[in-house]
């Protein structure tokens, strides 16, 4: 985004660091965030129209507090500090850091002096989300107080003169109060003319690929999802046939998407499609293996081993097209934590193919943005707002061993659960619904009729990152109907069981 004015997010590792990123983004103008440390030369490469220093757990008088370089403040770039931000700014200019007694977390009430161009149209009080133990005691030289608590004697602070600001509370969440005008407010004092939107991202992601990839052929690992497609359908606008995406259909898809995917693709798009229809490959390797994490590898591997014969026959690509998104870019790097699954995802492992550069189209954008490029691209909305669906696909929600039988009977019941959340217009509001085949029988009747058949498990969660979620609350007549209706038209379903545990302790899939 070379030409958009730019806000730069120096990261402490504050834990609502995308937040912040988000909320500029909001107000139309392009944010990034990257480490405390970068350099000053760096910075005036970027040349910002603002920083904004996040808060971090760290104390400023930790042995390895990070800090920033001081000549940062000599730029003349506006800075806010949040939290970590207003103490690190008011220690750096003399001010004083304590220790406070207890930890202060929660909304609490903050007096603010609305004539500072930070807080403009602001009352004079304002509910704000604190959560600290250290805080500002003596004011840093030049500074003047703009807020404070009964608790916390500073919570902000301004220099109007050189556009310095600092507040102990967070603008970026939604329990501060008009939090997004704060941030809006400080956009102002930056003096940004807050064009950055989605429209304008397609028009100059397309120059730019135009100029990179000119006449060389690029590949595109299509799975249908939303990342891939977006990420697909720009590089058509920009190289037209140059592109090829190849579709690689496991047969692990629900009911119907693999044709639904290559209408888009074929008829909307015009786009150099390839689709693999390998589904007894993936299920012939797949025969007989019940063990979640052998699953997934097998899958990986075979999906890699499907693309790599199909790219040979293009021929010579120089560009592999990837989906990666921003939250991706940020998350890599930092430090994970123990392997709970190893969430292959198929779409983009390829890392054998012979070509010279990958290219990363929506690196820089969060989900909602890749989904609002979607529909700016006319992308259906049945795809744009597609629910996250694993790159192993229903092999992972068939419990123990899977046949081409078991895939069918989920098939289907997935299909009508889809089917009645939608008609209740829950499907926006649901973040993951899906049916998932356990691997239990048992005794049920029909009619006058035993039956002993399998016990299909319905799941369904909210939640914002996917790292927690909470089981969803749908209403019991929706699931009455859905169960009705699954027992009587899905053969071999004799028994619908609603799972009501979140995650923790549970995971979201059931595999
Ligand atoms: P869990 O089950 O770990 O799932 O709570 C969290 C999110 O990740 C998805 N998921 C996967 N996605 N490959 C993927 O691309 C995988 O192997 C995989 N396993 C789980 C899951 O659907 C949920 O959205």
């Amino acid at each position: 985004m070379k030409d958009n004015e730019k806000i730069l997010i120096l990261d402490f590792y504050g834990q609502y660091n995308q937040l912040i990123a988000r909320r500029v983004r909001e107000n139309n103008v392009y944010s990034e965030i990257v480490t405390f440390d970068i350099t000053v030369e760096k910075i005036k490469e970027i040349a910002p129209k603002g920083i904004i220093f996040t808060g971090g757990p760290s104390s400023v008088y930790s042995e390895n507090a990070p800090k920033v370089d001081n000549k940062i403040f000599e730029l003349g770039i506006p800075i806010l500090g949040i939290c970590y931000g207003l103490q690190l700014i008011s220690q750096t200019f003399g001010g004083n850091v304590a220790r406070a007694n207890r930890r202060e977390y929660g909304t609490m009430p903050v007096n603010i002096d609305n004539t500072s161009p930070l807080f403009a149209g602001f009352e004079n009080v304002n509910e704000c989300l604190m959560t600290h133990s250290d805080f500002v005691d003596k004011l840093p030289a030049g500074f003047k107080k703009i807020a404070y608590t009964d608790d916390c004697p500073i919570a902000g602070i301004a220099d109007d003169e050189r556009k310095i600001y600092g507040i102990q509370f967070h603008p970026e969440v939604n329990h501060t109060k008009n939090g997004i005008k704060i941030i809006s407010n400080f956009l102002d004092i930056c003096g940004c003319k807050r064009t950055w939107n989605m429209s304008s991202f397609v028009e100059e992601s397309v120059k730019a690929l135009k100029e990179k990839i000119g006449d060389k052929k690029a590949l595109c690992a299509l799975s249908g999802g939303v990342d891939s497609s977006v990420a697909a359908v720009l590089l058509n606008k920009a190289i037209g046939k140059n592109l090829t995406c190849i579709f690689v259909d496991h047969g692990l898809l629900r009911k119907n998407e693999g044709d639904e995917v290559e209408k888009v693709f074929r008829e909307q798009y015009d786009i150099n499609l390839v689709r693999v229809n390998a589904k007894d490959r993936f299920l012939a390797k797949l025969a007989g293996i019940t063990e979640p994490e052998r699953k997934r590898k097998i899958i990986g591997e075979e999906f890699i081993r499907v693309f790599e014969e199909e790219a040979k026959k293009i021929g010579k690509v120089e560009f592999l097209v990837q989906g990666t998104i921003y939250p991706d870019v940020i998350e890599s790097g930092v430090g994970k934590g123990q392997t709970i699954k190893s969430h292959h995802n198929v779409g983009g492992l390829p890392d054998y193919v012979n070509f010279e550069e990958i290219v990363e189209p929506l690196r820089d954008l969060f989900k909602d943005e890749v989904r609002k490029t979607g529909l700016e691209l006319g992308i259906p909305e049945n795809l744009v707002y597609r629910q996250p669906f694993p790159g192993p696909g229903l092999a992972i929600r068939v419990i123990g061993d899977i046949t081409d039988e078991k895939l069918n009977i989920l098939k289907e019941a997935d299909y009508i659960f889809r089917e009645e959340i939608a008609k209740a217009g829950l499907d926006r509001k649901l973040n993951q619904y899906f049916a998932v085949l356990t691997n239990l029988k048992s005794v049920g009747v029909m009619g006058d009729e035993r039956t002993y058949d399998y016990t299909l498990a319905l799941r369904a969660v909210e939640t914002s990152d996917f790292m927690t979620a909470t089981w969803a609350r749908i209403p019991y007549e929706i699931l009455e109907k859905v169960s009705s209706r699954i027992v009587n038209e899905v053969k071999h379903i004799n028994r619908i069981v609603y799972d009501i545990t979140s995650k923790p302790p549970a995971t979201i899939e059931w595999e």
